[in-house]
């Protein structure tokens, strides 16, 4: 499965999928990574692995869609189009249809909360601060809202009383890193088809 992984920062998630592919489990080849900030550190994670990079500035852009467009531009020179699949990996950016049309119902991103809970940037602390017992981490395709469309997975974690994003963020994160290969897996599989809002798992053949 061709894919580009977007992101902005760390790119401890990008790191997760360049490790399984490497190590056979994930049948992906990452054709290109795109960050829209220059010092992503996720930038020099692909150049260690020997994958393209781009940024792209979204500020260098009059518009939303005008970047957007310049995004799908280098995704598909890049070589992944409707037939691949792109995977946001903590890539700080509302798309809009623009980009969507050009990959319809093969954009993912995952987010450090069990949505439709705690949406947005502060995810992990917002939950804590709020006190619930148990919060986690979704994968699911991407749609035009911040933080939504048909989930693919979730994974849980405990959360104790006095416990902040801080605490939360971390052990999150390491389920993020096993759940996030497993969903682009069932990609590659084609595995996963949406009825509704509604993501069928089909089991596999043997
Ligand atoms: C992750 O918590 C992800 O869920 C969120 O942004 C963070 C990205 O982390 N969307 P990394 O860049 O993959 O380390």
């Amino acid at each position: 499965l061709p894919i580009a992984v977007l992101v902005s920062g760390s790119g401890s998630n990008l790191q997760s999928i360049i490790d399984r592919i490497a190590e056979g489990v994930l049948d992906a080849e990452i054709r290109l990574v795109v960050s829209n900030r220059a010092g992503a550190f996720g930038l020099e994670r692909a150049r260690k692995h020997n994958i393209p990079t781009k940024v792209l500035l979204h500020t260098d852009y009059p518009t939303r869609e005008a970047f957007d467009a310049a995004l799908v531009d280098s995704i598909h020179k890049a070589g992944v189009d409707k037939g691949g699949l792109v995977v946001m990996a903590g890539f700080m950016r509302i798309v809009t249809p623009v980009f969507l049309s050009a990959f319809p119902h093969r954009v993912v991103n995952i987010h450090p909360a069990l949505l439709p809970a705690f949406p947005g940037v502060h995810g992990q602390a917002d939950a804590a601060d709020y006190g619930v017992k148990i919060s986690g981490c979704t994968v699911h395709f991407v749609d035009e809202e911040m933080d939504h469309g048909p989930v693919i997975i979730q994974a849980a974690v405990p959360c104790q009383a006095g416990e902040d994003g801080n605490v939360l963020g971390p052990r999150i994160l390491k389920l993020e890193h096993r759940v996030y290969p497993q969903a682009i897996q069932w990609i590659a599989e084609d595995r996963l088809t949406i009825r509704d809002r509604h993501v069928d798992l089909k089991v596999s053949g043997r």
